[in-house]
């Protein structure tokens, strides 16, 4: 009797838009969203930092000068002065207009309709009370659900679960991710509970061997940020569960192929 059964299919890998499509849209800017939520992404990436009054504000950098039309430091200036400031200019004329939202704009925008996925940039150490007031917001908008919360700063994630430990979390790792996996790597058998539901890394650092033994542990896997198609691929035949891309576009339609 020949078997009927069939090879399985790969795991389908989860879009998550970079900033929102870094590529495609002024990065971090509620037009971002609204095209990645049109687009049908299956995560959203936004970073967060605070404002000098107290406001969580949706910026990567610690200054406003690179993606938009004015100069300063986010911390050292209210949320009404971020707000003069033109976040879309800079990126084409099409999107003159945008503003530095904040993370409630971006819940609003979303509204459960993709996972929004938040870098804690740096945490309560540059920015006291930032873990509490992401989480608070979280809570307020009732997103436990649809949010996904990941830092570079392991005590900001440690210290994001504990404030809420039915989050899910992600820990973020550069070249730091070497020492993590020989450690991983040398572990008989995996530490249990995990400190956090996954892991995201640079994808340099990845090859099918360590996704297995990454998700052998327990974690879950995203890598960042793959806007080549090659890398695309490469990620994908690796089995990670996610690619953080500047190109989601591109990525569904590679997926499709
Ligand atoms: O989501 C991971 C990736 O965003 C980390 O790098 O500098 O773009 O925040 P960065
Ligand atoms: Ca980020």
């Amino acid at each position: 009797n020949e078997s009927t059964a069939e090879a399985p299919e790969a795991a389908p890998v989860q879009v998550i838009a970079h900033r929102g499509g870094a590529k495609l849209a002024p990065e971090n800017t509620l037009a971002a969203i609204r095209q990645a939520v049109e687009l049908g992404v299956d995560m959203i990436e936004i970073d967060v930092i605070l404002s000098k009054d107290g406001e969580v504000i949706v910026i990567h950098d610690d200054k406003i000068d690179r993606t938009t039309d004015g100069e300063g430091i986010v911390k050292e200036m209210t949320l009404e002065e971020i707000r003069q400031y033109d976040a879309g200019s800079w990126f084409d004329a099409r999107f003159a207009g945008e503003k530095v939202p904040t993370l409630d704009e971006v819940f609003e925008a979303i509204d459960g309709r993709t996972i929004l996925l938040i870098e804690i940039k740096d945490g309560d150490e540059a920015y006291p009370g930032l873990e509490k007031k992401v989480v608070d917001a979280i809570h307020r908008f009732d997103a436990g659900d649809w949010v996904v919360v990941q830092s570079f700063n392991q005590k900001s994630v440690l210290r994001t679960r504990e404030m809420d430990p039915s989050l899910i979390t992600y820990y973020l790792m550069g070249k730091n991710f070497a020492d993590f996996y020989e450690e991983l790597a040398s572990e008989s058998t995996s530490s249990t509970p995990l400190p956090y539901n996954g892991i995201a890394v640079h994808f340099s650092g990845i090859d099918a061997e360590r996704a297995k033994k990454v998700h052998d542990t327990g974690y879950k896997l995203l890598v960042w940020t793959v806007n080549e198609e090659e890398d695309m691929e490469k990620m994908m035949t690796a089995g990670v569960d996610g690619i953080i891309t500047d190109r989601p576009d591109q990525l569904k339609q590679l997926m499709k192929e």
